[in-house]
């Protein structure tokens, strides 16, 4: 470890976003520190997808202030988030569907070598090596047609490793992905744990989250209602927030409706055998 390991990649400082008369973000405080995978979970509305938005430069925040590697920023776009080095994966991400996987890695990027000619051999050449970091099974040369909604997730994943970012933003990588896709996708997330990249996914699915993260950030509306560490938390104090009771458990809504939620929310997860999944994330 440098002495720099020790300094957050990006904080938020008290940002906030309003869409008219809706607070999307309320006072946000956040720290993503290197080589950590962070999820981000919370009910429909919550702001998740906002908060990775104002992150990857797509909303710039009405209030508060963005700090990259402790210095002040503002992200005015994506190319300027790319710049920095954090780059974004939203869902369903768009594809020529009658190119290939190399082609779409580098669509709007092409390489190109001397007399700007396509540098085609070059864009091989990387494109193998990015793929060969996350997948073994995705061939450069396939038709993106051809590929899987989990294959292609790992392709948009591959798309942004190319710029080499520090951060990764991921809106619901794992969302309607079979079961296997959803292990396929986050060993990827992991490996690039482990090349040293920073991830901040969003996901629904508690038993993939708690797979995964190393924190879980809750967010329920617009407000950042606990950060956790996976370790240290369970499937019930995090349900409990997102659903909106205390620390101590009591809820501070309406109780009876509060208290049927958690145990829906509960009993669902419990259909998942928890322990299955995990070995199935750590073979792959
Ligand atoms: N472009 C927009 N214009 C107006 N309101 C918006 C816009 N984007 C989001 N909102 C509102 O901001 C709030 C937060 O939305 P956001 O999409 O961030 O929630 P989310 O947590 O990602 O929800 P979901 O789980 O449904 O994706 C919601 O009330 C939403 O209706
Ligand atoms: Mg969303």
């Amino acid at each position: 470890m440098t002495g720099n390991d020790h300094q957050p990649l990006l904080e938020t400082v008290d940002v906030s976003l309003r869409f008219g008369f809706i607070e999307a973000l309320k006072n946000v405080n956040l720290t993503i520190n290197r080589r950590e995978v962070l999820a981000v979970v919370g009910d429909n509305g919550a702001g998740k997808s906002t908060l990775v938005k104002t992150l990857a430069g797509f909303y710039q925040p009405n209030d508060g202030q963005l700090l990259w590697k402790s210095e002040p920023v503002s992200i005015s776009n994506i190319r300027e988030a790319n710049e920095l080095g954090i780059a974004s994966v939203f869902q369903d991400p768009e594809f020529c569907e009658n190119l290939d996987v190399a082609s779409n890695l580098f669509l709007g990027k092409e390489k190109r070598s001397t007399f700007r000619r396509r540098d085609d051999e070059g864009m091989y050449r990387e494109a193998k090596a990015v793929l060969r970091t996350l997948s073994s099974v995705i061939r450069i040369g396939q038709p993106i047609a051809s590929l899987s909604k989990g294959q292609r997730q790992t392709v948009s994943i591959a798309r942004t490793l190319l710029s080499d970012p520090e951060l990764i933003l991921l809106d619901e990588p794992t969302a309607s992905l079979s079961v296997m896709q959803t292990a396929e996708v986050l060993s990827y997330i992991k490996r690039l744990r482990s090349e040293n990249h920073s991830v901040l996914m969003i996901c629904h699915d508690l038993p993939d989250v708690f797979a995964v993260a190393d924190r879980i950030i809750v967010m329920r509306q617009g407000r950042i209602k606990g950060v956790h560490y996976t370790k240290e938390t369970s499937y019930e104090q995090i349900i409990a927030e997102i659903a909106g009771v205390n620390a101590s458990g009591q809820p501070f809504e309406d109780e009876r409706q509060t208290q049927i939620v958690v145990n829906n929310m509960i009993a669902q997860h419990h259909l998942i055998d928890r322990s299955m999944k995990r070995n199935l994330y750590e073979t792959q």
